[in-house]
């Protein structure tokens, strides 16, 4: 699945993350800067936070009440803000954008 990261600055890193793997797995195998995932993907820390484009929202279901608390702590939210670990690829994500908080790099 392929998705593109990218970074504040605009850089992209464009990698294929396996499907069923999560998000924030698929940056940090790749190296991706600005998703570090602390807490192994369990919604705890937000350092996989990131913005999903509107055009793709849909396809990445909704946040988990957990998500929810945990992205409402970050200073960076908005509407469209998203935990990197608690999305999942599959083929319907192929070729999404996923972009990164300035406060993340
Ligand atoms: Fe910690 Fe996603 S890896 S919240």
């Amino acid at each position: 699945v392929k998705i593109i990261y990218v970074e504040h600055n605009g850089t992209r890193h464009e990698v294929n993350v396996a499907d069923g793997e999560n998000l924030m797995e698929g940056a940090v195998q790749n190296n991706v800067p600005g998703i570090d995932g602390d807490c192994g993907g369990n919604a705890a820390c937000a350092t996989c936070h990131c913005y999903i484009p509107a055009e793709w929202e849909a396809l990445t279901g909704s946040r988990s009440d957990l998500e929810d608390s945990m992205i409402e702590l970050a200073d960076t939210a908005k509407p469209n803000s998203r935990l990197a670990c608690q999305i999942k690829a599959s083929a319907a994500l192929d070729g999404m954008e996923v972009h990164m908080p300035a406060t993340q790099h």
